[in-house]
């Protein structure tokens, strides 16, 4: 072979030097474009306080229950708690009905049990979110007390009352009234209140300035105590038309349109910002994104000082009884993706305390498939651009409680629309049905500790009954196990942390029309990974154009890691889920 020209050499070389420069120097550009925040970082853990742990046998989840847990959060790898409220409240609506945002619920403990968990949390590196619940009070708060006692209280506009004398307002839905009559007559004052919820929960006035300022005190006052972060309940219900027009007739069927997004929510949301938001390192999310991506940006966009992150329902809304179709999931979470590639920052998640299990809503909880399609799922949660949002207990692939009887239910959603089957000669027997496969209270059935009496939540009586299927599925049985729901769950969460490509990552979906795949690329500075899922009980092809031998396999569902190339294509087994570097 001939030799090289030493200046050709040189050429060369130079050419190479340069190239690589040029590309270090991209993926330095590229590292400062990625807008690095440990909100968007952090893998948020939900625990219902109610269902997770009874430290003092009264059948009722405590907070030295989660206390005595913490080494357990920890060893999950999450980075955030997310805490359903646990202020004082009388429990219409498991602490979603608050009647004093200072102190804490009498069933949880005390506020020296929260300082402890606080840090406790705090000296694992984990931080705490603290759910905020200002849409409305309860009844029984000390406000709603005074409000209702005169016409000319003092307190009186801290909600919203309507004067019968003036006839009964226009129709509002609520979501857990009998009647669904969102306005209650009182008699004392002659008067109708406004709640969007129960009867218990009376909607605050935010059009009242000192409204504001005491919701702002009271998010001071936890925020001071070092808190990390808000979840601002129904706060998109906040603002409303104090006129009360008349609705057009069917508006319950997507009441959403008509409460989200009020006039003025944004100043208020803007208010909070400038006064408790900008001044602590907090994250703050909001339930629902309003009714479009509009609405959505404009909630979040860091230029407009509002909130951090959209937490949006389209995806979660879709699985019903009888089932949901993957495309339209692959098409919402593609969507959402795209219109928050640039600006703003998203929440993924499929479950939470208002829907039913993870496992058995979007996956399959037959025992051949629940092991294998939860840990498909929280692949999927896991390896998505945006904050992923996991349920305490779908880490054990925890499933549908199995209820029956209308006795074994809790929430005052389920029962109260119960009564209004009844009265209004509904099917009760579908009605039944749907109750088993859609009510929140799947989801708040004790955590399954162990095989022991009460899955070992309690050594009393549990508040609702432990799913019958505890001897089985079990933290100290998976635990052990190198194979479980639970070891893969951990899995995945360290994969996430160790790869910001899936946290940042450009989201590419792939083989868009494949009904039984999910299949999609993540990039990041020049890093890539493809995810491919099937979300089916039966084999499945991924048309994927991808040389599988140049890709090297960091996760699998299964324990051998079968990958083989079929015919255009990657073939996979059910429910298997596979995380590759290309
Ligand atoms: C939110 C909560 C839900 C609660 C409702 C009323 O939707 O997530 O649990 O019942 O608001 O506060
Ligand atoms: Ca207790």
């Amino acid at each position: 072979m001939k030799r090289l020209p030493l200046q050709f050499v040189v050429v060369i070389c130079i050419l190479v030097i340069t190239g690589l420069a040029c590309r270090a120097q991209t993926n330095a550009n590229m590292n400062d474009n990625v807008d690095r925040k440990w909100w968007k970082e952090a893998v948020v853990y939900q625990i219902y306080p109610r269902s997770f742990k009874d430290a003092n046998g009264d059948g009722i989840g405590d907070l030295k229950g989660i206390i005595s847990e913490l080494d357990y959060i920890k060893s999950l790898g999450v980075t955030a708690v997310w805490l359903n409220p646990i202020y004082s409240s009388p429990n219409d609506d498991n602490g979603y009905d608050v009647s004093d945002y200072r102190n804490i619920m009498k069933d949880f403990g005390t506020m020296a049990d929260f300082d402890e968990l606080l840090k406790g949390l705090h000296q694992r590196n984990i931080k705490l979110v603290m759910d905020l619940v200002v849409n409305h009070s309860s009844d029984e708060h000390e406000w709603f007390k005074q409000s209702r006692s005169s016409r000319t209280n003092p307190y009186r506009d801290y909600y919203h009352w309507w004067n019968a004398d003036r006839g009964k307002p226009a129709p509002r839905y609520s979501l857990f009234d009998v009647n669904h009559d969102a306005w209650r007559y009182d008699s004392l004052t002659n008067a109708y209140y406004l709640h969007y919820f129960s009867r218990k929960q009376p909607d605050l006035n935010w059009e009242n300035s000192k409204v504001r300022q005491e919701v702002f005190d009271i998010m001071k006052f936890w925020a001071d105590k070092g808190i990390d972060g808000f979840r601002l309940d129904a706060f998109q219900f906040a603002a409303k038309d104090t006129t009360f027009p008349v609705f057009p007739v069917g508006y319950e069927k997507d009441f959403t349109k008509y409460y989200a997004m009020g006039p003025h929510l944004h100043d208020y949301l803007k208010e909070m910002y400038n006064e408790v938001l900008s001044k602590y390192d907090v994250m703050s999310v909001a339930e629902g994104a309003g009714n479009s991506f509009e609405d959505a940006h404009n909630l979040v966009d860091a230029d407009r000082h509002e909130l951090n992150m959209a937490y949006a329902f389209d995806a979660v809304d879709i699985a019903k009884l009888e089932g949901y179709s993957l495309v339209h999931l692959k098409e919402i979470f593609s969507k959402w993706d795209n219109q928050f590639a640039d600006k703003g920052w998203l929440s993924v998640f499929l479950a939470n305390h208002d829907q039913a299990r993870l496992v058995s809503r979007f996956g399959n909880d037959a025992p051949a498939f629940r092991e294998l399609s939860s840990k498909m799922l929280t692949t999927f949660i896991m390896t998505m651009r945006g904050t992923p949002y996991y349920y305490n207990g779908d880490e054990l692939g925890m499933t549908n409680a199995g209820f029956t009887k209308i006795e074994d239910y809790r929430d005052v959603a389920a029962l109260n629309e119960y009564k209004h089957q009844e009265n209004t000669g509904g099917d009760m027997q579908a009605f039944m049905k749907r109750l088993a496969f859609e009510s929140r209270d799947n989801s708040r059935t004790p955590f399954q500790w162990d095989g022991s009496d009460h899955a070992g939540f309690t050594t009393g009586t549990p508040w609702i009954k432990v799913s019958n299927n505890y001897k089985t599925i079990n933290e100290a049985e998976q635990d052990k196990d190198p194979n479980s729901v639970l070891n893969y769950f951990r899995q995945v969460v360290r994969l996430r942390k160790d790869n910001l490509v899936l946290v940042y990552g450009k989201y590419t979906l792939l083989d868009k029309d494949n009904p039984n795949v999910y299949a999609y690329t993540r990039e990041l500075n020049g890093k890539k990974m493809l995810i491919l899922l099937n979300f089916s009980p039966k084999n499945a092809t991924a048309n994927v154009d991808v040389d599988m031998n140049n890709t090297r396999g960091l996760l699998s569902n299964y324990k051998d890691k079968g990958i083989y190339k079929v015919k255009g294509g990657v073939s996979l087994r059910p429910y298997e889920a596979l995380v590759c570097e290309m």
